[in-house]
């Protein structure tokens, strides 16, 4: 997947690996994404691309939701993770192709370690920001970042052992053996969708 953000940045840790004197570690930072901060006041361009990320999450949103409800409730939970890892993505790139941005989710829990943040969200993930975030991007894009908080329906498959039936553990474990998208209760921040909006 293509990731405006990471380009720029490589070649930004290059540099600051080659200004590095010996006494100082070479490892590269952990943390990126400290590079990149919150805008604090949208210009009308931005606030433009964030009026189409929103709509685009809204899209993935009910699309995702929609299916889930009706698995869930035809085939049970066991069943219905098919449509978290195989619809999740497919509707994911459907949403990006049709408004002309790239979403996806993930999380500082993650199932899935294909969902992990671009570079320019990483740090809002790990520190769990739980308000919208947006980022000045490469060529004048937008990042926005989008919480999502965790409703009853996500229980039995995100929530705790009690929660969670043994047969939905074990197909979401043999599908994920490092799943760490566990023991969330209701409300709790579960992820984010996060929206690349390239220049309107
Ligand atoms: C039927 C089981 C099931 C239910 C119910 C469910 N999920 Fe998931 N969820 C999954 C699976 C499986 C994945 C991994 C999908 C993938 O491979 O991309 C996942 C991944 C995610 C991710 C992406 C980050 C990650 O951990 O990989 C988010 C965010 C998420 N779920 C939120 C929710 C929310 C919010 C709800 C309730 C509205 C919900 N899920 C309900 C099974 C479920």
């Amino acid at each position: 997947m293509t990731r405006t953000a990471c380009f720029p940045f490589t070649i930004l840790l290059l540099v600051m690996a080659a200004g590095c004197n010996s006494t100082t570690p070479t490892a590269p930072s952990a943390r990126p994404s400290k590079e990149f901060r919150t805008v604090v006041e949208l210009t009308p361009a931005q606030q433009q691309q964030k009026q189409a990320a929103i709509a685009a999450k809204d899209k993935l949103f009910a699309a995702l939701f929609a299916e889930l409800t009706s698995s869930m409730a035809e085939d049970g939970p066991a069943k219905s993770i098919e449509v978290c890892k195989s619809r999740a993505p497919e509707l994911a790139r459907a949403v990006s192709e049709e408004s002309g941005v790239q979403i996806g989710r993930t999380s500082f829990q993650l199932r899935n370690p294909e969902n992990r943040p671009p570079n320019w969200a990483v740090d809002f993930v790990q520190d769990r920001i739980a308000e919208p975030q947006h980022v000045a991007l490469p060529d004048d894009g937008l990042g926005v970042l989008l919480p999502i908080p965790l409703k009853d329906t996500c229980l039995q498959c995100h929530g705790n052992d009690e929660q969670i039936l043994p047969e939905v553990k074990d197909a979401i474990l043999a599908l994920y053996p490092g799943d760490a998208a566990t023991d969330f209760a209701e409300g709790d921040l579960r992820g984010y969708f996060w929206v690349e909006v390239p220049r309107q």
